[in-house]
């Protein structure tokens, strides 16, 4: 059936090599077209403004959407936000931009799946390169994706009114904003929205969970590899990022109105450049400069996040069904960047980050040789122990803050809540060749990604195993968008994927075989569990 129809398309396409437009859309701002995508089975409005970005809103959320007479052409495949990538600085600061993909044939009302990149909040855009949703879409849903301001631009946070930070979160709200009151003309369903994201795109989901901004707004969430309660999530220090980088132009202040004075007033394209390293203090926190942070209280401002995750996850979290998941390897591509130098350098002090405090130096000293022991035995760190530093990363980023953000939604919330464990080890874990970790068995950071989107950077065959995970990993997101659980009773998955609960946390492994089972690494969470007893919650 499926291939019946693609013959007929193609055919149709043969003599034109031309985009075939898409049906013009009618929003507020005005009308629509895009253009169908290359296989004919589904309908693509790339690049479609949902906010203002420019210097007046710079560092603050973002302005309305802009209105315009005639047809908008929606077929920008590259647009992004500004961003210092390998090739060189790409994207644009105007670059709050939505795509929307929407299958040809399915029945409406569609169900609606708003993808957010991750990206470290300094890199990524929704684009096809990595997140082409072909596979998705297939599936009868509606796939969006879209941009958010990223690095100095989307989170400096300087706490006054013309920079309270979180610019970046605050597009992702009002992308979510325009999604609820326009997806309805493209075909979809405004009562039935799926978030989900990988990474810094996690994170943001996980914030947006929790954000009083939000509600109402989406009915279902997926995070992939990254929570709120990740000591990478928040900048506690904000003001001594900023004030770094306008040191690296000559500025020695800390005055939050200067340095707003002196950001506000360059090009996008010279503040993304800006760069400056933070010297490593006793704790063992990322170079990340570029972070959400906890907005103060501001007349006639909305903050997205005015309290720390792990409060505001106690208070706030939205009762929805979600999914929280990890890869079994998420620490290797940070492998790639380690040298003896930059292992030397943590030689001695604690392996955790500043996210949690002591009561004495002496009890840090001790929970810190705790935590030493546990990886490294009695070896030195060094490159000889790599994996060991790998599965440090693994436990501390990315695996137990997702686990600690399960044990309190299960305890606070009616709905469903599903954990996976992805270690599936396939020809689309990207992220693990790249880092040149292919050796490695299971699956490194990001690595999920690419069996959910038809990433244009993959350019080889699918192979049968692969094809195979990329119909089981589909259903089961596409799944739980329709119905709230990833495998319904047709499910072609051969497991029934088990909700954790407040008495037991439920791990469905995804691998070759898929399996239920209890939390993997059980002494790894009893470590941290100790560590995290010391959390900062002011
Ligand atoms: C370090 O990693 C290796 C390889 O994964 C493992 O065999 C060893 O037990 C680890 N060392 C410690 C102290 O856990
Ligand atoms: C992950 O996959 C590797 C390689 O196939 C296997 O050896 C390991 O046991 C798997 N881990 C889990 C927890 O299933
Ligand atoms: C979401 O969409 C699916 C598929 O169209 C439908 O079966 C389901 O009832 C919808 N859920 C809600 C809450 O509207």
């Amino acid at each position: 059936m499926k291939y019946r129809k693609l013959l007929v398309l193609f055919s149709l396409f043969a003599s034109n090599l031309v985009d075939q437009p898409a049906p013009e859309v009618t929003l507020e701002q005005g009308i629509v077209s895009g253009k169908i995508s290359k296989d004919g089975t589904f309908f693509e409005y790339l690049g479609i403004p949902y906010a203002t970005a420019d210097k007046n809103t710079r560092f603050q959320a973002p302005g309305p959407p802009p209105t315009w007479k005639g047809v908008y052409k929606a077929v920008d495949e590259m647009n992004s936000c500004v961003q210092k990538a390998f090739i060189g600085t790409m994207g644009s600061e105007d670059c709050l931009k939505v795509n929307v993909n929407v299958p040809v044939t399915a029945k409406r009302p569609l169900p609606v799946m708003v993808y957010i990149h991750g990206g470290a909040f300094i890199l990524g855009s929704g684009g096809k390169l990595l997140y082409a949703p072909d596979f998705l879409v297939q599936k009868d849903v509606i796939v969006v994706s879209f941009n958010y301001r990223l690095g100095i631009l989307g989170f400096l946070c300087l706490g006054i009114k013309e920079a309270p930070g979180n610019a970046g979160l605050k597009d992702q709200v009002a992308a979510l904003r325009w999604i609820k009151k326009n997806i309805a003309a493209f075909g979809g369903d405004p009562e039935n929205i799926t978030i989900f994201g990988e990474s810094a795109g996690a994170t943001s989901t996980s914030m947006l969970i929790i954000s009083k901004a939000t509600d109402g707004l989406f009915n279902k969430a997926i995070l992939q590899s990254g929570s709120s309660l990740s000591n990478w999530a928040i900048n506690r220090e904000p003001l001594q990022s900023a004030s770094l980088l306008a040191k690296t132009l000559g500025h020695d202040t800390d005055d939050p109105h200067e340095l707003y004075k002196i950001f506000s007033e360059m090009e996008y394209s010279d503040l993304i450049l800006l760069k400056a390293t933070k010297t490593l203090g006793k704790f063992y926190d990322t170079q990340l400069m570029h972070l959400p942070c906890v907005e103060k209280n501001i007349e006639g401002v909305e903050a997205t996040i005015d309290d720390l995750p792990f409060n505001l996850l106690h208070k706030n979290s939205k009762n929805i069904p979600i999914i929280i998941g990890t890869n079994s390897k998420e620490g290797l591509f940070l492998t790639a960047l380690a040298t003896d130098e930059s292992l030397q350098e943590r030689q001695g002090k604690y392996l955790f980050a500043s996210d949690v405090s002591f009561a004495s130096e002496k009890e840090g000293d001790a929970v810190a040789k705790k935590v030493k022991e546990f990886y490294f035995g009695k070896d030195d760190i060094s490159m000889k122990n790599l994996m060991n530093v790998s599965d440090l990363y693994t436990h501390l980023y990315f695996e137990m803050p997702s686990i600690f953000e399960t044990e309190i939604l299960v305890m606070k919330n009616t709905a469903p809540i599903y954990n996976y464990y992805f270690n599936y080890s396939g020809n689309r874990n990207y992220l693990k060749m790249r880092t040149g970790n292919s050796k490695e068995s299971g699956a490194c950071h990001a690595d999920d990604v690419f069996y959910l989107f038809d990433a244009r950077v993959l350019i080889f065959p699918i192979s049968e195993r692969d094809r195979s995970m990329i119909e089981s990993m589909t259903s089961m997101w596409t799944d739980f968008a329709k119905y709230g659980d990833p495998t319904p009773k047709f499910s072609s998955v051969p497991v029934k994927w088990m909700p954790s609960n407040k008495d037991k946390l439920n791990f469905l492994y995804i691998d070759d075989e898929f399996s239920m089972g209890p939390m993997p690494s059980p002494e790894a969470y009893q470590l941290w569990k100790y560590v995290y007893e010391h959390r900062k919650t002011k």
